[in-house]
């Protein structure tokens, strides 16, 4: 471990989050979020970290890619059959947070995790590159594996099975939305003077924002 650890230490200086700044709507405001995240050159910024509980209820991350976002959620694809799959089957209660930590910035969501229905998992699927699409026909995920080369030679096989290019819907795979109950938007301010607002779901389509102490 570098020695100089404990001291590496950044200034967020210049940077504040007003409540007369934010969209009363977290989607709005998520966007505007991702859209500078994008602008500000944050190196992958649609990837998240998935947290899940499994049943002794101890969590998990892993990171995955946000592929489309709406007023209905924020999706990512997977394998069906995954630890992470296995865990949300078990409680459906996750945590996303984009990391944009270049930028002083993050983005915490939870919320409910529900399957997208298959005919929207094909519209993405049928937009992958070919060797993501045989990728997700190859690898049994988060299964115990003996070897690279097997994995390398299931490769293999599914590109002489699928060698026509028309690569179909795995069963096994597809996307999920989490459907926000909160989203809460950290903007790191100078000497530690952060800014934190909590967007909470009310029982209708309205959100309380809340300023939380940093
Ligand atoms: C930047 C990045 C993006 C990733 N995106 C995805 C993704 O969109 N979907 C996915 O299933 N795995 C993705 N992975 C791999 C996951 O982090 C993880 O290893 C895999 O999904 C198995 O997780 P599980 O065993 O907890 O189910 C990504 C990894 C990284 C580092």
């Amino acid at each position: 471990m570098p020695d100089n650890i404990s001291q590496l230490r950044e200034d967020y200086a210049g940077h504040s989050l007003h409540r007369k700044d934010l969209d009363p709507d977290p989607i709005t405001q998520f966007q505007r979020w991702f859209t500078q995240a994008q602008e500000l050159q944050v190196v992958e910024p649609n990837a998240l970290s998935l947290a899940t509980v499994d049943q002794d209820g101890q969590p998990w991350q892993r990171s995955v890619l946000l592929k489309a976002y709406d007023q209905k959620g924020f999706v990512f694809f997977t394998n069906f059959e995954s630890r992470k799959a296995q865990q949300i089957a078990g409680n459906a209660r996750v945590s996303l947070l984009f990391p944009w930590v270049s930028i002083h910035r993050q983005v915490s969501i939870t919320g409910q995790a529900e399957k997208i229905p298959s005919t929207e998992s094909l519209k993405y699927f049928v937009t992958r590159p070919f060797g993501s699409r045989i990728g997700a026909w190859a690898s049994n995920q988060s299964s115990i594996i003996a070897s690279r080369s097997l994995l390398v030679a299931k490769l293999d096989e599914m590109k002489r099975k699928f060698k026509s290019g028309d690569v179909p819907l795995p069963s096994f795979w597809g996307g999920y939305r989490i459907k926000p109950e909160t989203i809460e938007f950290w903007q790191g301010g100078g000497n530690r003077v952060h800014d934190r607002f909590l967007y909470s779901k009310d029982t209708g389509t309205d959100w309380t924002i809340d300023r939380l102490s940093p």
